[in-house]
């Protein structure tokens, strides 16, 4: 059954985008499963990401096929070109596909959630996970796709403006929750940095009744600057160790409290640690072993798959 999910608040810039690329991330790259992304933000944040993925994919391919330089290759090439390049390159199997439907489009929107949900794929794609990336706002349409979600992520920034947006939104959620008794409401801290913030929190959000995931992600120059999907990937040199591993703790952490992949947080430091070629060697091994998919049979499927 495919899980819809929301990264979701009434705030702008609590960071719904980046933890929806970094669940995308893991999930698609490390889990294999498979992940689909409805980008409904009216700046496209996500589907830019995804496009810098599929190019510098193409720009890889082409200089190793062509030994071009890359002054050259921009020379023969459109950036439409190497994005194509790229796209094509992908085998299909664990990489996310991104939707770019704005929130105006919204009535569009909801009857996608709603046939992904009845049949489980969309355009014959099979999906495990749907995120849907929607801008912070009250708008009709937002609210709409929270309450067709199967559950929401909600960031939490320890800020009184974002604090103050949180609880309105959260008295939403509780709402939805009581209305269909499986809709899953879950939070954790983003932008973490000092102690008396998070004492401050602590109480801030026992008083709106969400006990937040024992994952958060600190305030980090690697997640201020992603800028591909891939960026969270094991084998990204370019993002920090600690930023690494904040990021596969929330994922464990989700995957497990969403029901979708049981959590074990055993030796993850000893498989991030592995090269690209040792974890390509030891995923079978190391995916059964360590996330025994549960409850869900068809992740159980697609994972299988993948490896
Ligand atoms: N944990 C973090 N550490 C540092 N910067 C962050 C973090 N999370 C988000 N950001 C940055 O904050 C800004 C808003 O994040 P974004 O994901 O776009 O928020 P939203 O989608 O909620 O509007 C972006 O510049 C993003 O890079
Ligand atoms: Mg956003």
């Amino acid at each position: 059954m495919t899980k819809i999910i929301s990264v979701a608040s009434l705030k702008g810039g609590v960071g719904k985008t980046t933890t929806t690329a970094i669940l995308t991330s893991i999930i698609s790259h490390e889990y294999g499963l498979k992940v689909t992304v409805i980008d409904a933000e009216p700046l496209c944040v996500f589907t830019q990401a995804r496009s810098k993925d599929y190019y510098d994919r193409g720009l890889e391919i082409i200089i190793r096929e062509t030994g071009k330089t890359p002054q050259e290759i921009s020379r023969d090439y459109t950036q439409k070109d190497l994005i194509k390049y790229g796209k094509d390159s992908y085998d299909g199997g664990n990489v996310s596909e991104v939707l770019t439907i704005p929130i105006t489009q919204g009535e569009e929107l909801i009857n996608i959630i709603k046939e992904v949900r009845k049949r489980g794929e969309y355009r014959s794609s099979k999906i495990d996970i749907l995120f849907v990336d929607i801008p912070g706002s009250s708008d009709f349409f937002v609210k709409e796709i929270v309450r067709n979600c199967d559950g929401v992520l909600v960031p939490i920034v320890a800020a009184p403006n974002d604090l103050r947006g949180t609880s309105v939104f959260v008295k939403q959620l509780h709402q939805y929750s009581m209305e269909a008794k499986d809709f899953i409401v879950k939070a954790f801290i983003n932008k973490k940095r000092g102690v008396i913030e998070e004492n401050q929190i602590d109480a801030f959000l026992e008083h709106i009744k969400l006990t937040p995931f024992k994952s958060y992600l600190s305030n980090l120059e690697s997640f201020g600057r992603f800028s591909t999907i891939v960026s969270f990937s094991r084998h990204k040199t370019t993002t920090s160790k600690k930023a690494k591993k904040e990021a596969w703790e929330l994922t464990i952490e989700f995957l497990d409290s969403f029901g979708l992949v049981k959590k074990d947080l055993s030796n993850l430091e000893d498989y991030m640690s592995l090269g690209e070629a040792e974890m390509r060697k030891i995923s079978l091994h190391d995916c059964i072993q360590k996330f025994v998919v549960e409850s869900d049979e068809t992740s159980a499927e697609s994972l299988t798959e993948s490896i």
